[in-house]
């Protein structure tokens, strides 16, 4: 079958090395794509969200699955624009369906989720222009620090968590009343401060049954010891080494399980990703976050991990028949560090030439701001490039991946030295 996947980053790329190892994938498309992509796809210049031209490319270059990378094409409905075509809907589409799609989407609505099946969270709630009164009492009656979302998509950026009251207020002020993230702050859910440890839990649900993929811990921050401004991850390591048997079980059961039956009974249609954004309070897991595709870089580290057929596995979930998959699991580590420009993720300059990638051997380079140009790979993004690496723990993983990062060189050239410090 020919498969056609949407988006540019690592972690499409990292989908695309996964499928190209497939026999089951005869002609594999990515759109847009990157450096990568095109050494083992062909890439289509069509940005995610214009749905006519994924439709074109489609039917031009008769395609039956098309795999959705990134939350935004998601959360505006491609699958249904997909089901709701003549032409189109007998395509398989990874990724749920709008509605669904709205626990990345809004924050508020997640939560409501969230508590209508009694899936441990923190406490919250949620305000908007005309009741930034009751959002500042509310603020008064929770412990510093203060965490403040906005309800929308804000490219990883709405979420503010402050010490001090009167810049919480400030904030809860600028995001209702001076629209600092635009549409996505209309409305801004606070909630409670978790303190714990992050992790993140992949699960694969065709709708009606679920495959719990591999842990992982991504690393956010830019600055080594997790300081300095949030990225969109800076490198990432599976599988968690403090989640163990009894808490995967806690997971599944107080978490998973509530949230595949959750949107059954809700009739949120989903053949797709889940990646529940987990933190560790005391020895229980709670939901910090939901979203509805694939991490990066957290994909550069859960798919090697996986040694099925990644083809197959989509087949069983667009056919709901995944209670048929033994999903089967490397026991090795992985871990990735991503090189990313000199700047971010603040302003950073484009078009340095990346040399040698060709002297990695022990190590997967996935390409995610790289494009090709006259010959040389260039960046093209704040996050240029993942160096993933297998090891019996961990650490040895760890190390092959920055004893291999000195091989490559671009411009400004930045990452961090400490994946792993915390664990
Ligand atoms: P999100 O965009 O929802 O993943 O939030 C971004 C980051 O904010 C998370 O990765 C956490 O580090 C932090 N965060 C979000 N919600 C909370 C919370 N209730 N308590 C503590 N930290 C949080
Ligand atoms: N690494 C976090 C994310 O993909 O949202």
């Amino acid at each position: 079958m020919n498969i056609l996947i949407l988006g540019s980053g690592g972690r499409e790329h990292t989908i695309a090395w996964k499928i190209a190892q497939s026999s089951k994938c005869e002609k594999l498309f990515v759109a847009p794509g990157n450096s990568g992509t095109a050494t083992i796809a062909t890439n289509i210049s069509i940005s995610v969200t214009d749905f006519n031209a994924i439709k074109e490319t489609v039917l031009s270059n008769d395609i039956s699955m098309v795999v959705v990378g990134p939350e935004d094409p998601l959360v505006q409905g491609v699958h249904d624009f997909f089901l709701t075509d003549d032409a189109l809907k007998n395509v398989a589409v990874i990724g749920p369906q709008k509605a669904a799609a709205e626990l990345e989407g809004s924050k508020e609505f997640a939560k409501e989720f969230l508590f209508r099946h009694n899936i441990p969270t923190a406490a919250y709630q949620s305000f908007n222009a005309s009741n930034v009164n009751d959002g500042y009492a509310f603020l008064e009656t929770l412990k510093p620090p203060y965490v403040l979302k906005a309800d929308g998509l804000a490219a990883g950026k709405g979420v503010v968590i402050l010490d001090d009251i009167e810049e919480a207020k400030a904030e809860l002020k600028a995001m209702l009343v001076d629209a600092k993230f635009g549409n996505a702050s209309t409305k801004v859910v606070i909630e409670e401060f978790l303190d714990g440890i992050e992790l993140s839990c992949f699960v694969l649900t065709d709708g009606k049954n679920y495959k719990i993929l591999p842990t992982a811990k991504d690393y956010k921050r830019i600055g080594e010891g997790d300081t300095g401004l949030n990225t969109g991850g800076m490198g990432a390591i599976s599988p968690v080494p403090f989640a163990d048997e009894t808490f995967m079980e806690k997971i599944k059961n107080r978490v998973v399980i509530p949230t595949i039956n959750g949107l059954q009974k809700d009739n949120l249609p989903y053949k797709g990703f889940v990646f529940i954004g987990l933190i560790k309070v005391g020895e229980d897991p709670f939901v910090i976050e939901y979203n509805v595709r694939l991490g990066d870089p957290e994909t550069e580290v859960v798919l090697p991990r996986l040694k099925n057929d990644l083809v197959d596995v989509f087949n069983a979930v667009a056919n709901q028949t995944l209670d048929a998959i033994e999903i089967e699991i490397d026991d090795r580590a992985a871990t990735t560090v991503m090189l990313v420009s000199g700047g971010y993720p603040e302003a950073y300059e484009k078009g340095k030439i990346i040399s040698g990638i060709e002297n990695i051997k022990d190590s997967i380079v996935f390409h995610a701001g790289a494009q090709e140009k006259d010959g040389d790979i260039v960046t093209s993004g704040g996050r240029v490039m993942a160096i993933t690496s297998y090891g019996e723990t961990y650490k040895e993983a760890i190390k092959k991946s920055y004893q291999n990062i000195e091989k490559l060189h671009f411009d400004k050239m930045n990452y961090r030295k400490d994946i792993g410090f915390d664990l």
